[in-house]
C-alpha cells in the first residue's frame, strides 16, 4: 500500500508537469481568447488554381462542377471571402457543404510558409458546426443530438454493467490534477495507465490490451500526435519525398481550425487515428463527457475527411478501463507507445534539445543492437512545433539507417482496413515493405509525385488543396447509424 502509494505521488506530478505551466502546449489556434477572425483573400483564378494543382484537378465531377460554377458565377474572382462563407446550394450530386472546398483554400496556405497558418473559412465545417462541441473546451454531447444521445445511453448502460466500479479520476478537474484520487487510489484496480502505466486490463474485463510495439522485428512504430499543425507542409512534403506514411494522432479542435491541412494527411495515405477533442485527461472526464471527446472527433473527421477512425490515442496516455471501455464501443483500439523521444517537453523541466536528439540516438543504437530483434518500437513524436517535426527530419536519415523498416501502426499490424468505411484499403506489412506504401481508395495514391515535382516550399499543400475538393465528394455519408453491436460487445464481455 505505501509503495503504491509512493508510486502515485511520483507519477502524478510528472503527469502535471506534462501539462502544467505551459508544459505540453499543445498547438492550438485560439488561445483561450476570442477568436480571431481573419479571412484570406483568395487571389487566384480557378484557371490559376487548376494549374497550380494539376494533378486530375477538373477531372473529376466534382471538380468540374466547382470549376464550372465559380467560373460561371464569377464569385471565387469577385469576392471568394463571401462566397466561401455564403455558398449557394449545392450543384446537383454535391454535399451541401462540399462545393466552397476550392475557395477555401487560400494561395498563402499553399505556396507561402510564412502565411500557412493565416486562418481561412471553410464552408464545410461552417456547415455543420452548430451540431459540434465548442473546440478547446471539453466536450459533452451537444443539445438535441439525438443520434449521439442514444448510441451513448447504450454505451453508458452496457458500461455500467460490465466495469460497475471505475471511478472517475480526480475532482472535476481535467488539466492532470487528481485531487484526493491522489491519496485514495492505492491499488491499480483500473489499470489505470497514469498510475502504473498499466496496458494490459484484466482478462476479466473483456478488453484488448493497449498497442504499445508493433510485432515486426527492427521496425519503427512512427506516428505524431496533435496534429493538424498549420504549418505541417514542411513535414509531409518531407514524407511524401521519402514516400513515408505515419499514423498521425489528430486533435479534433486542431482538425476543424485547419481541416485543409487535414485532409492533406488523409489525400497523402497517411493513417488516421483520434487524439480526443480537447487533448485532456481523458479519466478526468464523466462517462458521457469522455465519449463526446471522442465520439465528435470521429464524427469530425468522418465529415470532412470522409474516414472514420478506429484508433485513438489517449493524451499523455491517461487512460484506465472505463474510457478503454467507451473507445471499444466505438470501435476505436487504443494505441500509447513505448518510447517517449520527449520532443513535446524541450523547454520544461529542464530539457534540451540535446537531451531530445540523446534519446531519439538511444532509439536508434538499440534498433542496431538486438533490442528489437523480436518486436519493434512505437515512438512517441509530434507534430507540434517547428522544433518537433525539424527534428524528425534531421533524425530521420539515421532512423532509417538503423532500422529495417519504418511504418504507420496499422500497416504494422495488418490492418488493412483502418475505417469503418470498406472501401479504403492500406497495405498489409509485407506489401509496403514491398514497395506498395500507398493506400487505395484515397484521391492521392501517389501524392509524392505531386509534390516532388515542385518547389519543396508547400506545394504538397496544393496537392492537398487539389483533392480536398475530391474528398468532400466523399463527405455525403453521415456517420453510419449504430446497429447493434451493444449486444455483441455485452456477448464478448460477459
Ligand atoms: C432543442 O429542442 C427543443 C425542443 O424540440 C427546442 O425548444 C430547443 O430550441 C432545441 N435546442 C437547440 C439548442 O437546438
Ligand atoms: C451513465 O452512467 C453513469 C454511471 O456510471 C450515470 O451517473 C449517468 O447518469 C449515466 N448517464 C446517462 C445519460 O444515462
Ligand atoms: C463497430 O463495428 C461494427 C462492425 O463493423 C459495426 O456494426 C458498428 O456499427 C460499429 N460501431 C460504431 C459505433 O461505429
Ligand atoms: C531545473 O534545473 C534547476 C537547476 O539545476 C533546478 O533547480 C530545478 O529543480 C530543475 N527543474 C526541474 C523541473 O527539474
Ligand atoms: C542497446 O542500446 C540501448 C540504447 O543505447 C541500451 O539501452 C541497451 O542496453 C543496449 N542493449 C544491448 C543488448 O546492448
Ligand atoms: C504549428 O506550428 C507552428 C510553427 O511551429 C506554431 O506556431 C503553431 O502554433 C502550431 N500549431 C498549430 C495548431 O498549428
Ligand atoms: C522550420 O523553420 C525553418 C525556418 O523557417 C524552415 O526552413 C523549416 O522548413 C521548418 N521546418 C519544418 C519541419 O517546418
Ligand atoms: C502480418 O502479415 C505477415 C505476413 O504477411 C505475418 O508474418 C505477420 O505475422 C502479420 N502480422 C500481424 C500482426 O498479423
Ligand atoms: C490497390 O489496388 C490495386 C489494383 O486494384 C492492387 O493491385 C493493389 O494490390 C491494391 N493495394 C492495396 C494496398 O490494397
Ligand atoms: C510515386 O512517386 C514517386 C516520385 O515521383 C515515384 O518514384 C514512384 O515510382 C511513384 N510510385 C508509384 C507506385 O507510382
Ligand atoms: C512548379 O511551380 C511553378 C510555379 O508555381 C510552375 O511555374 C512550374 O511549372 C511548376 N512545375 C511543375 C513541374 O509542375
Ligand atoms: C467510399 O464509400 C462511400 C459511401 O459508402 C463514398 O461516399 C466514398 O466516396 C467512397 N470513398 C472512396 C475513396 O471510394
Amino acid at each position: 500500500m505505501i509503495a503504491a502509494a509512493a508510486a502515485l505521488s511520483l507519477l502524478l506530478p510528472l503527469a502535471s508537469a506534462h501539462m502544467g505551466c505551459g508544459g505540453h502546449e499543445i498547438g492550438r489556434r485560439n488561445h483561450g481568447g476570442s477568436r480571431v477572425l481573419e479571412h484570406r483573400q483568395v487571389a487566384n483564378s480557378v484557371v490559376a488554381r487548376e494549374r497550380e494543382y494539376g494533378r486530375g484537378w477538373g477531372d473529376d465531377i466534382l471538380g468540374n462542377m466547382l470549376e464550372t460554377d465559380l467560373r460561371d458565377s464569377g464569385r471565387c474572382n469577385a469576392s471568394p471571402e463571401r462566397a466561401c462563407r455564403n455558398p449557394n446550394a449545392a450543384p446537383p450530386g454535391v454535399a451541401a457543404g462540399a462545393r466552397a472546398v476550392s475557395c477555401a483554400s487560400p494561395t498563402g496556405l499553399v505556396h507561402d510558409p510564412t502565411s500557412e497558418c493565416t486562418y481561412y473559412t471553410y464552408s464545410p465545417w461552417d456547415a455543420i458546426k452548430s451540431s459540434y462541441p465548442t473546440i478547446w473546451a471539453a466536450a459533452d454531447i451537444v443539445a438535441n443530438d439525438t443520434e449521439a444521445t442514444a448510441l451513448f445511453a447504450t454505451i453508458n448502460a452496457s458500461l455500467n454493467a460490465a466495469l460497475p466500479d471505475v471511478a472517475v479520476k480526480g475532482n472535476g478537474d481535467h488539466t492532470g490534477n487528481w485531487g484526493t484520487t491522489d491519496t485514495t487510489y492505492t491499488t491499480d484496480t483500473d489499470c489505470w495507465w497514469t498510475y502504473a502505466k498499466c496496458t494490459t486490463p484484466a482478462s476479466s474485463t473483456g478488453l484488448a490490451a493497449d498497442i504499445t510495439t508493433v510485432p515486426e522485428p527492427e521496425t519503427w512504430g512512427l506516428g505524431f500526435d496533435d496534429g493538424p499543425n498549420c504549418s505541417h507542409n514542411a513535414l509531409y512534403n518531407f514524407l511524401s519525398e521519402q514516400d513515408q506514411k505515419a499514423t498521425m494522432f489528430f486533435i479534433g479542435s486542431n482538425v476543424v481550425d485547419w481541416p485543409v491541412q487535414a485532409i492533406r494527411a488523409k489525400d497523402d495515405g497517411h493513417e488516421i487515428c483520434v487524439h480526443t477533442w480537447s487533448h485532456e485527461y481523458m479519466t478526468s472526464f464523466s462517462n458521457q463527457q469522455a465519449f463526446a471527446e471522442l465520439y465528435y472527433t470521429r464524427k469530425a473527421i468522418k465529415e470532412l475527411l470522409g474516414v472514420t477512425p478506429k484508433c485513438w490515442r489517449p493524451p499523455f496516455g491517461d487512460v484506465d478501463n472505463r474510457i478503454r471501455f467507451i473507445a471499444a464501443a466505438l470501435n476505436m483500439t487504443t494505441i500509447v507507445w513505448s518510447e517517449d523521444t520527449d520532443d513535446w517537453k524541450v523547454g520544461t523541466d529542464n530539457v534540451t534539445s540535446a537531451d531530445v536528439s540523446a534519446n531519439y540516438a538511444d532509439f536508434c543504437a538499440a534498433g542496431k543492437n538486438g533490442t528489437y530483434s523480436t518486436f519493434g518500437p512505437v515512438v512517441l513524436n509530434h507534430e507540434l512545433n517547428n522544433y518537433t517535426m525539424q527534428e524528425f527530419i534531421d533524425v530521420y536519415p539515421t532512423i532509417k539507417a538503423s532500422f529495417k523498416y519504418i511504418v504507420p501502426i496499422a500497416t504494422a499490424l495488418n490492418t488493412t482496413y483502418p475505417y469503418e468505411e470498406t472501401n479504403v484499403t492500406y497495405p498489409t506489412f509485407a506489401q509496403y515493405i514491398g514497395g506498395t506504401t500507398e493506400t487505395n481508395g484515397t484521391t492521392a495514391s501517389n501524392s509524392s509525385s505531386s509534390s516532388t515535382s515542385n518547389s519543396s516550399t508547400a506545394s504538397g499543400a496544393a496537392a492537398a488543396a487539389s483533392t480536398s475538393a475530391k474528398s468532400a465528394a466523399s463527405q455525403v455519408a453521415a456517420l453510419p447509424v449504430m446497429g447493434m453491436f451493444v449486444a455483441g460487445l455485452v456477448a464478448t464481455l460477459l
